[in-house]
């Protein structure tokens, strides 16, 4: 990439990252994209990562549906996930012969910690016969012992697709109160939350409507049933990206993680985003410093324990097939 191609991606963000620190950015998303070359490597960006990552070094941009369907496709020799380790254990899992790398092996996720395999296993003593659906929110320990796993924005289809009177959906708690609502399906389910969404309440649902009367409100289905009854509509980040797409609304506030508003102001200047700031520790791991390590430095290398790789791959190949 020239200089002036660096350059125009960052006077994208202009309004967001000051000059001065433009300048630097512009010769490390330089460097990311002669690695990038070098290497044969493609950058994953997940919906929540900040704007000068979003708007400048990804290759491919999307909810987690979307990474996991991209990894599945993606021609590269290397992938480097800008997002949270499961989702870089996903794109392992369906790329087992390629390289892929996390900046930071740090960035987690409270849903994935919230649930072992052994508590799946619990559950399915407790309920035999009932099919388990995992969030891709989790370990790829816990997929291998799951039978099928869904994303925010498939939820509904894959509880439906199992044609059967009873699931269990693990392990975000409300991302299956807000799916039993919309289906006859029973579901059980766990305890696990979001970190982020967990703190969004319905009083403060009220409150924006009350200062921003004319403003479209959307909530993430990890947000607790109350706050997405609340809401104007609910659903994944990409649904919510639709959504503006389709400029269904001029005023928006998107109850979900902030950088997602920050991404989406930037493509939509039409749209007066009213922001909100919850950001996620884990997402906000990843920084371009530390993806141009990745590249650089050939870390942090994702593996999965081939013990577990099969089952776990077969659940999300199930997913994708849906
Ligand atoms: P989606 O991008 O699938 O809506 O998920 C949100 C999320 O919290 C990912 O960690
Ligand atoms: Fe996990 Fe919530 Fe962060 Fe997504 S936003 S990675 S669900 S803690």
């Amino acid at each position: 990439m020239h200089a002036n191609q660096a350059q125009l991606l960052t006077d994208k963000i202009e309004k967001i990252v000051p000059r001065s620190e433009r300048m630097s950015l512009t010769r490390k998303i330089q460097r990311i994209n002669q690695l990038k070359q070098e290497r044969n490597a493609v950058i994953l960006v997940h919906n929540y990562q900040m704007p000068k990552i979003f708007h400048t070094v990804s290759d491919i941009v999307g909810d987690s549906l979307a990474l996991a369907r991209e990894a599945e496709k993606v021609d590269a020799d290397v992938i480097v996930m800008a997002g949270v380790h499961f989702m870089a254990e996903t794109a392992k899992l369906l790329n087992p012969n390629k390289t892929v790398l996390i900046p930071d092996t740090e960035a987690g996720c409270s849903l994935a910690e919230s649930i072992t395999p052994q508590d799946v296993l619990t559950l399915r003593n407790k309920y035999p016969g009932v099919p388990v659906i995992t969030y891709v929110n989790t370990s790829a320990a816990v997929k291998a012992v799951s039978d099928i796993c869904c994303t925010s924005g498939n939820a509904k289809k894959v509880v439906e697709a199992l044609g059967v009177p009873r699931v269990i959906m693990i392990p975000d708690e409300y991302l299956a109160q807000n799916i039993a609502q919309q289906t006859n399906v029973e579901i059980l389910t766990w305890k696990g939350h979001c970190q982020v969404h967990e703190l969004i309440a319905p009083e403060d649902v009220e409150q924006m409507r009350q200062d921003h009367p004319n403003a479209a409100i959307l909530a993430h289905p990890e947000c607790p049933p109350e706050v997405t009854a609340a809401a104007d509509f609910s659903g994944s980040t990409a649904e919510m990206s639709d959504f503006m797409d389709q400029k269904r609304a001029q005023n928006v506030i998107l109850l979900t993680e902030c950088s997602m508003s920050d991404n989406l102001a930037i493509n939509h200047p039409d749209i007066n985003f009213i922001r909100l700031c919850n950001l996620c520790p884990h997402m906000q791991r990843i920084t371009i410093d530390n993806i141009l390590d990745a590249l650089e430095n050939n870390r942090y290398e994702v593996n999965v324990d081939p013990s577990i790789a099969e089952p776990a791959r077969l659940s999300i190949k199930r997913m994708l097939e849906i």
